[in-house]
């Protein structure tokens, strides 16, 4: 049986409104209008709300599919090891003598360090797939032609810095996996025609592999790498949503002179 409640104090009885009183406002709609009012302030001296306009109200063409989200699902991956990239570089010593140790302090003894370390290892596995998947998914779709070879080529560096990236990353746990690993990862890029002696002299920062090759690395991994990629990830939005997305081949229309359009 449901009890009736007890009756409310005076006090905190709502107070009948008087006549010509204004409507009273409550907490909720007034945190609602304070961030109105600062988007709109923030937007009258930047004009952002256009760029999330284009940027995010853009039409896609019909028969836009699953396959489609792979590459934003890419550039969760990379924002996800950036995070975790950060917390772990608040631990690791990039030294051969502490590297290891570092590593090994991260999984046993910081708060959440397995957790992280996990995360970064099993998501640097992840956009690697990812980005290979992606990249099939705008071959198979054909957008890869006119007018977007220019993003097709940006999309080619992104690939290979993602792989860089995962090269340079294996080297800093420096157990023997990671060292011989990366010892047999040098040696083949030596074998490289022209530049290949060239660019395993560069990553091991000399003839022998050494203290230079495991703070060379570290600097490539964690500066080099991410800025470029960002930069680049940049153009590669950029060009997106500049041009739009392919619609799938089996919806593109052949126009009357040959050339195809897309169904938007
Ligand atoms: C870090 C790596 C990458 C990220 C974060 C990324 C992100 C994206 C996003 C969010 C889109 C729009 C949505 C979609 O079509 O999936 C896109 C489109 C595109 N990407 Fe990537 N991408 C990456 C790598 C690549 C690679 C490796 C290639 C090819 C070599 C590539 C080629 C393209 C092309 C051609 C488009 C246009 C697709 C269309 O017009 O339908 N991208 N990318």
């Amino acid at each position: 049986m449901k009890l009736p409640l007890p009756p409310l104090p005076t006090a905190l009885k709502p107070k009948p409104k008087r006549p010509g009183e204004a409507e009273r406002v409550k907490p909720l709609d007034q945190a609602k209008e304070a961030g109105i009012a600062t988007a709109d302030w923030v937007d009258e001296r930047t004009s952002l709300s256009g760029v999330a306009r284009w940027t995010m109200f853009r039409k896609v063409p019909k028969g836009t599919n699953w396959f489609y989200t792979l590459g934003s699902a890419t550039l969760f991956a990379f924002l996800s090891q950036a995070v975790t990239g950060v917390f772990l570089a608040m631990y690791y010593d990039p030294s051969v003598t502490n590297a290891y140790e570092s590593a090994r302090h991260i999984t046993n003894d910081v708060f959440l360090g397995e957790f992280v370390r996990g995360m970064h290892k099993w998501g640097s596995t992840v956009m690697v797939i990812l980005v290979c998947l992606h990249m099939a998914r705008t071959f198979f779709f054909g957008a890869y032609k006119y007018p977007r070879e220019l993003n097709w080529v940006v999309g080619v560096v992104l690939l290979i810095l993602t792989f860089v990236m995962a090269f340079t990353g294996y080297l800093l746990p420096f157990d023997q996996r990671s060292y011989w690993a990366t010892i047999v990862g040098v040696n083949i890029n030596g074998t490289g025609p022209l530049v290949g002696p060239f660019l395993s002299d560069f990553l091991r920062g000399g003839a022998e592999f050494g203290s230079t090759t495991l703070s060379r690395f570290y600097a490539i991994h964690m500066l080099l790498l991410p800025g470029a990629i960002i930069a680049l990830i940049g153009v590669h939005l950029y060009l997106v949503t500049r041009l739009g997305t392919t619609a799938p081949p089996w919806l593109r229309v052949e126009s009357g002179d040959g050339i195809r359009e897309e169904n938007v």
